[in-house]
């Protein structure tokens, strides 16, 4: 049997109890510490019976962990991630990878000269239903993909923006939520070469959106919609339709997103397809619909399990600080296009 990995927490929030929940049932690590400097934070550290430190520098320097889940407020990110990665601790870094590309440009280049591995918590990548949607994608069962229809229109309660913060520029459901839509996009469908987009506060009237008509042009040709909304009774969202979440109660029979390719449609999360019998057949013909399988795990222990092997050195993090800025880089895109009224490219960004 190999030595577990130690793994230390830093930021005990909502987020980083839910890694802890995953951690507690995995062969593979051993959780070290707690760092948190909110005081309410060493109960936490007691219950799981390991150190807490105010301070997650003295942690670093004092049990040199092999890796570190970091779920602190996005503003700390890059500058905690930079920290852990000089102590030579493997970066679990929750999304959003960082508030800026320049940040992130510091971060990815610290990563690749250091060779200490920063995973993204863009944690539905993980999820199985994702990997079998991909995978229908690359074996061609839809042919050319063509159009994408994206969407995620909830309702928050008025009291999630009680907490000031919430409310600011910056903090709207572009870089809260939609960037989760976003990653998983790219994940799906590749790069995207240009947007265009229409933000609207006029719900809510906050400094930030919350609402967003986005057009994505991606760089295979495929074109795609992404409308987004916190501010609306309805049940078309990654959250209320996949399951992944028990917080949320389920709306099973509603899809968040729906690619059509030339040679078939599918609907997610249902996993369902769509397609002709004979090759040339059209809408005069019935299609035929049938039902793609998948085992259900949650993703959020996917995740953790490949933070092990990352950790390991025995696979590349499926989510690296890289390719997660090119996810921000794409939400900056849209910010500017929304405020600017023109077409915007992501910026590039690349390892060196
Ligand atoms: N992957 C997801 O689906 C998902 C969902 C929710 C939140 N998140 C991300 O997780 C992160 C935390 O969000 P949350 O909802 O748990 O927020 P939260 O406010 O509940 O928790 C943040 C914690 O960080 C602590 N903290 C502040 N400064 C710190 C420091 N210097 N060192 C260590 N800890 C510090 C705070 O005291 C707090 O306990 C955010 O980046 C958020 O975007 C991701």
């Amino acid at each position: 049997m190999r030595e577990p990995v130690s793994i230390a927490l830093i930021g005990a929030g909502v987020m980083g109890r839910q890694h802890l929940a995953y951690l507690q049932g995995l062969e593979g690590a051993r959780l070290c510490a707690v760092c948190d400097p909110d005081p309410a934070a060493a109960a936490v550290a007691a219950e799981q019976g390991v150190a807490y430190f105010a301070d997650y520098r003295q942690m670093l320097e004092q049990l040199r962990p092999a890796a570190v889940i970091v779920a602190n407020p996005n503003s700390l990110h890059v500058s905690t991630a930079l920290d852990c990665l000089a102590a030579g601790a493997a970066v679990l870094l929750e999304k959003p990878v960082g508030v800026d590309l320049r940040e992130v440009r510091r971060l990815v280049a610290a990563s690749a000269a250091t060779g200490v591995p920063v995973l993204v918590g863009h944690h539905r990548r993980h999820n199985p239903l994702i990997a079998r949607a991909r995978q229908l994608i690359e074996e061609g069962a839809l042919g050319r993909l063509v159009t994408v229809t994206a969407l995620w229109q909830l309702r928050k309660p008025d009291s999630y923006f009680d907490i000031p913060w919430r409310r600011e520029a910056g903090a709207g459901l572009l870089l809260t939520n939609l960037i989760h839509d976003l990653d998983l996009l790219r994940h799906l469908c590749g790069e995207v070469s240009q947007v265009q987009a229409f933000t609207s506060n006029g719900v809510r009237g906050f400094a930030n959106e919350d609402s967003a008509a986005i057009l994505l042009q991606f760089a295979n040709g495929a074109l795609a919609t992404l409308t987004g909304s916190d501010a609306v009774a309805a049940p078309w969202s990654w959250e209320l339709d996949s399951g992944e979440n028990p917080v949320y109660p389920r709306q099973a029979d509603q899809p968040c997103y729906l690619l059509a390719g030339t040679q078939g449609a599918l609907s997610i999360p249902q996993l369902r397809r769509w397609h002709y019998a004979e090759a040339d057949a059209g809408w005069h013909q019935p299609l035929q619909q049938s039902q793609e399988t998948f085992e259900s795990e949650p993703a959020l222990r996917r995740q953790l399990e490949h933070f092990i092997q990352v950790v390991r050195r025995e696979v590349a993090p499926l989510v690296s600080a890289l390719d997660a800025g090119r996810t921000l880089a794409l939400v900056e895109a849209i910010r500017e296009a929304a405020e600017s009224g023109r077409r915007c490219a992501p910026s590039l960004l690349s390892e060196s």
